[in-house]
């Protein structure tokens, strides 16, 4: 919803009390809490609202990112994705987020400066990174680690102070990717990397993960290039699941590590972090170009979904989906191009123009082609979420200084409907039901 659509009244009438309601609109919503009046008795609660998933609820208002899922379009700040794909960096579009403005040329030199001086982590880290077991996930090392920042940062619980929110964003951004790369070598058994402060953001990172014995590491500038690309076009997506994460841990007012370690925990998940990895593993089922019709025809009689396609908001093409396929051909010009793609391409092609998938506003998603990249690059399937976390943390961290700086928001606390049992007495275990019984109700309890 944006400020654009008209205000006015809402007349609500309870046909179980007969009395009629005024609800103010503004902004092209209602407070629910304004629903709390209509009751049916004195000692009614009143109306709540019921919406699990949050489908149709906004939990904040926000000026950071504009999505309008039907016609393709996602903004940051009021930027288009495609303008700052083209045109920007990811440390500038991180500073858009954030500060709300593009820099100019002396205040990007400063923020890449501040950021690059904080890339290095305390050498205890390494102590922690060393207790994970060496088949550990690499982004529930991340979640571990993120949360641990915490406890290196004291300072960081100041979230009151804008100092001190300033310094901890510049923390996270800085030292995100020395910790990634620092869960991919733990899982690969080599020696980490230290930050090389020379190099991009990205190539940075590049450094982190790839440089074995060689003394000057120089990454590639088209996978650098095609990186930071992606960076940006995961930096934020309004609310979703991890940013309600980080947003609804950080209305307890704990500091923003933790809060980013829940944000990270959320991404960890297939649903939402893990689909372009799925997307890998479809392509490498279906095998060959020739089984795509069979593949596509199994989806529809309902046998799995199409990963990398469809999505909550987007009822068209997805805007990042663009970019990332013309990326993923200037990629596989530098490492040659991918068996997948071929297979990846034909399943669009067929999908697009079948039915089931126009009729129910399937398109491709910012996941379809993404793994393809990272996979090109050498990034194993585990990496592909702590990729997306990285890209992330501009988003993660602007949301969670809006919030905090919102004087409208409260701790995240949302309400039930209560369906148990009503008030009943403790009973002497005698007189229980017996389990395994006929009688016995608790179906679920499998003793
Ligand atoms: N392949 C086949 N059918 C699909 C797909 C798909 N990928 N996605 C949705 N449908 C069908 C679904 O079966 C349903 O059909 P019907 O009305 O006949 O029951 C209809 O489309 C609506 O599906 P839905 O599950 O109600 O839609 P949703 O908005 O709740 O789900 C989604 C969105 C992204 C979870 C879903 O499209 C999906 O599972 N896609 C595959 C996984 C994927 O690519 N996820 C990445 C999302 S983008 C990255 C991120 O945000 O984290």
């Amino acid at each position: 919803m944006t400020a654009a659509t008209p205000s006015g009244m809402l007349t609500l009438t309870d046909s179980r009390t007969g009395k009629t309601y005024e609800i103010p609109v503004e902004n092209g919503t209602f407070r629910t809490m304004d629903f709390r009046q209509i009751k049916v008795s004195d000692d009614d609660f009143g109306l709540l609202g019921y919406d699990p998933g949050f489908l149709n609820t906004a939990s904040c208002k926000s000026a950071i990112t504009y999505i309008d899922g039907d016609r393709g379009i996602l903004r940051y700040r009021g930027y288009p994705i495609e303008q700052l794909a083209e045109h920007s960096t990811f440390l500038e579009t991180a500073y858009l987020l954030i500060k709300g403005e593009l820099p100019d040329r002396e205040r990007l030199d400063a923020w890449t400066y501040n950021i690059r001086h904080h890339t290095m982590t305390h050498s205890n880290i390494v102590k922690f990174m060393d207790g994970f077991r060496y088949d550990a996930h690499p982004m529930g090392i991340m979640v571990g680690m993120v949360g641990a920042l915490s406890t290196f940062y004291p300072d960081a619980k100041e979230i009151t102070s804008e100092a001190s929110r300033k310094l901890q964003v510049r923390r996270l951004i800085g030292k995100i990717p020395t910790l990634a790369a620092m869960s991919y070598r733990h899982s690969m058994g080599f020696p980490y990397v230290l930050p090389d402060n020379d190099l991009s953001y990205a190539g940075n990172f590049l450094s982190m993960m790839f440089k074995m014995t060689e003394h000057d590491y120089r990454p590639n500038p088209v996978l650098e290039h095609a990186l930071d690309v992606l960076f940006i076009l995961h930096a934020d997506h309004e609310q979703n699941c991890s940013t309600s994460a980080v947003r609804a841990v950080g209305s307890s007012g704990v500091d923003p590590y933790t809060a980013v370690a829940a944000g990270c925990a959320a991404l960890y998940g297939p649903k939402h972090g893990g689909a372009n990895e799925a997307v890998i593993r479809m392509l490498l089922e279906i095998g060959s170009v020739e089984r795509v019709p069979e593949f596509i025809r199994a989806v529809k009689a309902g046998s799995g979904r199409l990963m990398g396609f469809g999505h909550r908001v987007y009822k068209n093409y997805d805007p990042r989906a663009k970019i990332i396929k013309k990326i993923a051909f200037e990629v596989f010009e530098e490492t040659g191009r991918s068996p997948l793609l071929d297979i990846a391409l034909e399943l669009e092609r067929i999908a697009l123009e079948d039915d089931y998938f126009i009729s129910r506003k399937l398109y491709p998603n910012v996941d379809f082609y993404s793994g393809l990249i990272y996979q090109a690059m050498g990034f194993p399937l585990d990496m592909f979420p702590v990729l997306f976390a990285i890209g992330r943390i501009p988003g993660w961290l602007s949301q969670w200084t809006e919030h905090v700086q919102d004087p409208e928001q409260k701790i995240a606390r949302p309400r039930q409907i209560y369906l148990g049992e009503e008030q009943r007495d403790w009973a002497p275990i005698e007189g229980r039901l017996k389990c395994r019984t006929e009688e016995c109700v608790m179906t679920s309890c499998r003793l």
